[in-house]
């Protein structure tokens, strides 16, 4: 009992830190970024009505705040990009997965038939919890090919990452930011994860996660900002990924 409360003391603190970090992160772009462009633009504004007689430099400097305006968009929107996947928060696990899957340096199966939209929280979960696992397969399993087969059985998002590579001894290996984490966040909404696996006979990590009743009546979900009304199923179960 008390070994559990450790734990979970220890692993909301590994949470508060990472989240101070990304917040500073982002402080740290907001502030070089977007502040500091407008500025500029305010600056340019003031000018803007010092000039009001003279027409040329009235269009002059409106242009320039057009360019600056722009800047500023893009400079926000690329922000924004960083802190959360478009393509998860747009079409959900699917293609997003099917996405990176096809980024990776081995053949990657995406089975995601059935899966639908979940709540952000219990999406980005799953997601980084995929993206890491397969960042493993891709360092350390020399594997031909990897697998991710995501289900949702009785009100649980439900992944397993297998691959066909090297293996480990789970009960010797270091466990890095990378296990670790994942464990945190499945752990932070209710979750579970586990790793299987064993020298030369690849390996399996799963994640279960509680997720709402299809319909958007149940609970066990965190609810969560990006929740949308009942399953879509999406399609994405192809092989994808060059060698
Ligand atoms: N798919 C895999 N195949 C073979 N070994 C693996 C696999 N996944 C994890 N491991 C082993 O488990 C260890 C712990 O993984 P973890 O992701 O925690 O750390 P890391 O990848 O070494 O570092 P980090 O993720 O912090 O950058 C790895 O060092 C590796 O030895
Ligand atoms: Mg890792």
């Amino acid at each position: 009992m008390q070994a559990t409360i450790d734990d979970l003391k220890a692993s909301r603190r590994r949470l508060v830190r990472a989240q101070d970090e990304e917040r500073q992160r982002i402080e740290r772009n907001l502030h070089d970024g977007a502040q500091q462009q407008l500025i500029a633009l305010a600056v340019q504004v003031a000018l803007l009505a010092d000039s009001a007689e003279d027409p040329g430099e009235v269009r002059q400097i409106t242009g320039q705040l057009r360019s600056g305006l722009h800047a500023a968009l893009d400079n926000l929107r690329a922000l924004a990009r960083g802190i959360y996947p478009p393509l998860l928060a747009d079409q959900g696990l699917g293609p997003a997965l099917q996405a990176q899957a096809g980024k990776a340096p081995l053949p990657v199966l995406v089975e995601a038939d059935g899966i639908g939209r979940y709540p952000r929280d219990a999406e980005a979960a799953a997601y980084f919890c995929i993206l890491e696992a397969l960042q493993n397969v891709a360092k350390y399993a020399q594997a031909s090919l990897a697998t991710i087969a995501l289900s949702c059985p009785d009100s649980h998002l439900q992944f397993t990452i297998t691959d066909d590579g090297a293996g480990f001894d789970t009960t010797t290996a270091r466990r890095g930011t990378g296990v670790q984490g994942m464990a945190d966040r499945l752990a932070a909404v209710g979750g579970t994860f586990q790793i299987r696996s064993q020298p030369g006979l690849g390996t399996t990590v799963t994640g279960r996660l509680p997720v709402p009743e299809p319909g958007g009546t149940g609970g066990g979900g965190r609810g969560g900002s990006g929740r949308r009304p009942g399953p879509r199923p999406q399609r994405a179960s192809r092989e994808s990924g060059s060698p």
